[in-house]
């Protein structure tokens, strides 16, 4: 029984433990003479590589990646993909303590519940260190998007932050790439660091709301009911590590408005192709893309590791108080951002393969 996979024809499989030798990716599915090196994959690993900054984790791991199989001069070969990042700043003594105790809020106990045993050290599987695996896949299929449809760009951004909120008004795309927190509003983000400094010293930690857009995204992509676009996007947004809550669009927000509200007016473009007077519905209707941006949103909790004691039991059932040691994010809605680009990446391109499958050229044209 495999439940470590995703997708339809790009088909990604991840592997590994936060502790062991190596974790990595296995890419089956993807299109023949794509340019893959590992240089094109770093550069999305860079972007959520953990002890860059004082704002995330100080575990330092150069999450270099190796590219095993599956690519010949530098072009995919149209075989499995086999991805590999080996784990150098394990320090597993830190994780004595929890060995025998659950961490409140973390996934300890339910892994014991289930299964009956754990690699506690840095949380095994559960550790978000398996995203390492999703970003080195989301660079394949990225390169896989610019070889089948250039014009989609893919970008994450956090919104939210505790207390903290971005004004939409002072939206600024291109700054988006300049800070820690991946923010589009560079005249924030020393209100963000000095909060998140706070929550650290006081040993705590906060949750935070990440958004991720598709641009150029042809109409058509998506199928009805089981594999709706949306099912597909809110499945992989929902896999990633302490989500909680997953949008397209309005969202939750939709429950406020009223119709004459959402619905997204339709006129006909100059260029024979419909516009839409807003984008209400997040680029999706009916489980398929309108060629509006897509627009996914996510609440991630708070870290649940932190130093602050708090309440839980021991594995033999007796009463414990947890201090949870090592190194962890105080937010991890940083590096969730390229989790969420790479997971956008894979769903995207396996929906354009499945649309190529089906459709082909024969899609329905307006006018
Ligand atoms: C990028 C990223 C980094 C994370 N870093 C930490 C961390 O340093 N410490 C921690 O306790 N949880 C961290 N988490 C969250 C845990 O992995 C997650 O809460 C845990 O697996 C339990 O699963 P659940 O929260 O989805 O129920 C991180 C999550 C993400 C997405």
């Amino acid at each position: 029984m495999s439940m470590n996979s995703f997708g339809h024809l790009f088909r990604v499989t991840t592997w590994g433990e936060s502790h062991g030798p190596a974790l990595g990716a296995t890419v089956d599915g993807c299109p023949p003479n794509v340019s893959v090196t590992p240089e094109m994959l770093q550069v999305w690993l860079d972007k959520r590589r953990p002890g860059q900054n004082k704002n995330t984790t100080q575990r330092n791991e150069p999450d270099a990646v190796k590219i095993l199989s599956g690519v010949f001069e530098g072009k995919s070969t149209g075989t499995p993909i086999q991805l590999m990042i080996e784990n150098t700043d394990q320090r597993s003594r830190d994780y004595g303590e929890i060995a025998q105790t659950f961490r409140p809020g973390h996934a300890d106990i339910t892994y014991f519940q289930k299964y009956g045993n754990r690699d506690y050290r840095g949380g095994g599987r559960s550790s978000a260190r398996e995203t390492a695996a999703r970003v080195a896949a989301g660079g394949v299929a990225r390169e896989a998007i610019k070889a089948l449809a250039p014009q989609i760009q893919i970008k994450g951004y956090m919104t939210q932050m505790g207390e903290m909120e971005i004004d939409r008004s002072r939206f600024d795309w291109d700054a988006i790439d300049t800070n820690d927190f991946w923010i589009p509003d560079a005249a924030a983000v020393q209100d963000w660091e000095d909060y998140l400094q706070g929550l650290r010293k006081a040993h705590d930690s906060v949750g935070a709301v990440i958004e991720v857009v598709a641009k150029g995204v042809p109409a058509g992509l998506g199928a009805p009911i089981y594999n709706k676009l949306d099912t597909d996007l809110a499945a992989a947004m929902m896999s990633i590590n302490a989500v909680k809550a997953v949008e397209i669009g309005e969202g939750m927000n939709a429950a406020r408005l009223k119709g004459s509200e959402n619905a997204d007016e339709i006129f006909m473009g100059n260029d024979g192709q419909p516009v839409y007077s807003s984008n209400h519905a997040g680029g999706i209707l009916g489980g398929i893309s309108t060629g509006q941006e897509v627009v996914v949103r996510f609440a991630v909790k708070p870290t649940s590791s932190i130093l602050t004691p708090r309440a839980s039991i021991r594995k033999d059932g007796t009463p414990a108080e947890v201090i949870t040691k090592g190194r962890h994010d105080p937010c991890v809605g940083i590096r969730a951002v390229p989790v969420a680009e790479a997971m956008m990446a894979c769903v995207i391109l396996d929906h354009l393969l499945l649309h190529r499958g089906q459709i082909g050229e024969n899609q329905g044209h307006i006018g």
